[in-house]
């Protein structure tokens, strides 16, 4: 190589760090996000490069056909998961390739996250069960103050009078709001909900939507992932996904 193509690829490779690395106004940002799993043969192709932006503040749907990647992509946002290649930045941070011990303390401190099948300890109380993320998050304040925090959230999702109730005695939807109060309970700036209302009835979906209305209009950013076209119009936003890709948004056609 000459002295001249030399400077060149120099110049490219200055670019490409401060491309990568440059800030943005965004809460969530996505760059070609690809997720493979498995290999050879049997390699899957999940997400094929995948560009999405969530302004502070937004409520987003996602929504496309089942298995078109939106836990997928859902688990990269919540740092519960990594992608194959492209960079997630999240707050002006690339947490793309972040160590497990990074990714826990992110998660921690700026995600709350809902899942459709709640994934709360069965055998413990609803108390219990919130309290749980501030033994990693803040783990260090006086249990008193968790306590409290605890509760506040409880009544954040009106449970305050079933806190120490079992999930095993509860409605799908008191369960789904136990999950709710846990997602908040160290004041994430984002909520992530993979179908949050997919196990629930009607009555229920409307009540948890609710509840998410509410945390959107004191500031928090949504991003949900929803099949129903119903509870997508309660947002502000929806990206449509399909075979991996983001594919528009609006409108998604005859999501499944
Ligand atoms: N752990 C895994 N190992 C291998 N393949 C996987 C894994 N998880 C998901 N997949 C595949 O990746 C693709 C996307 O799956 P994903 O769960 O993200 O879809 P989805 O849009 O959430 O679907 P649904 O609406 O049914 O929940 C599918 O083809 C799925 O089979
Ligand atoms: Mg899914």
């Amino acid at each position: 190589m000459n002295e001249y193509a030399v400077r060149i690829s120099e110049f490219l490779q200055i670019w490409k760090v401060w491309w990568e690395n440059r800030m943005t106004d965004y809460l969530i940002e996505t760059r070609n996000l690809t997720k493979v799993y498995g290999s050879g043969e049997i390699a899957v192709a999940a997400l094929g490069g995948v560009d999405v932006a969530i302004e502070p503040g937004e409520f987003v749907a996602i929504m496309g056909p089942s298995g078109s990647g939106k836990s997928t992509l859902m688990n990269i946002l919540g740092c519960l998961d990594q992608p194959t290649a492209g960079h997630y930045i999240l707050d002006n941070q690339d947490v793309s390739y972040m160590s497990k011990t990074e990714l826990a303390h992110v998660r921690n401190h700026k995600i709350g996250f809902v899942f459709q099948s709640f994934n709360l300890l069965p055998r413990v109380s609803a108390l219990k069960n919130v309290m749980l993320p501030m033994q990693y998050g803040g783990g260090r304040s006086p249990v008193n103050e968790r306590k409290e925090r605890t509760m506040a959230a409880l009544e954040a999702v009106g449970l305050a009078d079933r806190a120490h109730h079992r999930p095993t005695e509860m409605s799908g939807g008191q369960r789904q709001r136990v999950a709710i109060a846990r997602a908040l309970v160290n004041d994430p700036p984002l909520i992530l909900a993979d179908e949050p209302t997919g196990n629930l009835d009607t009555r229920s979906s409307e009540e948890i939507m609710e509840i998410l209305h509410k945390l959107h209009s004191r500031g928090r950013t949504i991003s949900m992932v929803t099949h129903e076209p119903d509870i997508a119009t309660h947002t502000q936003r929806v990206i449509c996904i399909r075979d991996g890709q983001v594919t528009a948004e609006g409108d998604c056609v005859s999501p499944n």
